[in-house]
């Protein structure tokens, strides 16, 4: 099958194109390679992707519009996986306009690229952010999802809306997923466990918000992207739901909204004291209030996704934090 992934370059989108490409999939990338983060740990993962004789990729920013409709043509993807985006809550707070270009104008111009070709299914990351404020746990796809507390968090939750919309008009079979912190190898130098464990390997003092008081709903990337894997031919139905009480379906759309994660939450201060034991090392923890734009706790519940595939993630933190600083070793041995 031909499946186009945006941001295939980033975390996510690595794994999940190098997943389809070891399936046999024929995979098109898309990806800007900007400077957020490291570009050299974006162009190692690139180098992987191009070993697979299935893979191409072109290095595009998803605002140039006509060229994105033109790559969209030309390959014709029968399902496009759209997983760009300017991702992290931190950042929004001081650069908010990057968010708007990338995540309202870049989506909107997949969106409509995918409905030009008319594609089978079009899968797009949203955030376990939306539910923002929300006090009530775990977060159901129903929950009403007001409180955004972010400009990131606000653009997922408008990507959601734009989505179900065009979805409505067009009928293009929509799945939303809200990710809940996404963690593994070859992961997010702006994200914990990647700071953590940097800065106790180097003896630096690592910032630790809110006296480590917060809970996350940590997700193993091989769970989240054989999710993702799982759901490429289920397109929004809404027999699919019959046995629940609430569902995530549009009445009027092909369009549904699916949480994934692990649905555990974990104390900050609790995965800090598993990664300290992997690497024989105490962090200098500089605590530091809650960073403004952050949430306090995050749990997914995960019943929907499980109902439509089988979902059923294995890895617990202490597995993923192993195979995380494993991998963090032997990459910056290497590099
Ligand atoms: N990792 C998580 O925990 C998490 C949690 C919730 C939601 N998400 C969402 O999942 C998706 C993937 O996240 P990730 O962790 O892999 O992030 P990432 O930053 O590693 O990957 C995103 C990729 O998109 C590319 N990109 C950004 N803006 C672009 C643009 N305008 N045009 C073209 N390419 C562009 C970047 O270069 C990057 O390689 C994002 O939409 C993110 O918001 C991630």
């Amino acid at each position: 099958m031909k499946i186009l992934v945006t941001g295939s370059s980033g975390f996510i989108g690595f794994h999940f194109s190098k997943l389809l490409l070891e399936k046999g999939h024929q995979v098109h990338g898309i990806d800007s390679m900007n400077s957020y983060y490291d570009v050299k740990l974006k162009k190692a993962r690139l180098n992987i992707l191009t070993k697979y004789k299935k893979f191409s990729f072109t290095k595009i920013n998803l605002q140039n519009d006509r060229k994105i409709k033109n790559i969209f043509k030309k390959f014709r993807p029968k399902i496009v996986v759209h997983l760009a985006a300017q991702a992290g809550v931190r950042y929004s707070i001081h650069e908010p306009r990057v968010y708007l270009s990338s995540n309202i104008d870049g989506t909107f111009n997949v969106i409509e690229a995918a409905h030009k070709i008319k594609v089978k299914h079009l899968i797009m990351a949203s955030s376990s952010s939306v539910y923002g404020g929300n006090k009530k746990l775990p977060f159901k796809e129903i929950d009403k999802t007001e409180s955004q507390l972010s400009i990131y968090a606000a653009t997922k939750k408008a990507n959601e809306s734009m989505a179900h919309s065009y979805s409505n008009i067009w009928k293009i079979p929509i799945t939303m997923l809200r990710f809940f912190t996404v963690y593994g190898p070859w992961g997010r130098p702006d994200m914990a466990l990647f700071k953590f464990t940097k800065g106790i390997i180097n003896g630096k003092s690592i910032d630790v918000y809110n006296k480590g008081k917060m809970f996350r709903d940590f997700t193993y990337i091989d769970d989240v992207v054989k999710g993702i894997y799982l759901l490429l031919n289920k397109i929004p139905n809404k027999k699919q739901f019959g046995k629940y009480k609430y569902d995530s379906l549009s009445n009027v759309a092909p369009f549904r909204i699916l949480n994934i994660g692990n649905k555990k939450k974990i104390l900050l201060l609790d995965f800090l004291k598993e990664i300290e034991i992997r690497l024989s090392k105490k962090a200098n923890k500089n605590f530091k209030p809650l960073q403004k734009g952050d949430v306090k706790r995050t749990l997914s519940n995960i019943d929907l996704l499980k109902s439509i595939t089988g979902y059923n993630p294995k890895t617990n933190y202490k597995e993923g934090i192993n195979k995380f600083v494993k991998w963090y070793k032997n990459y910056y041995k290497k590099n």
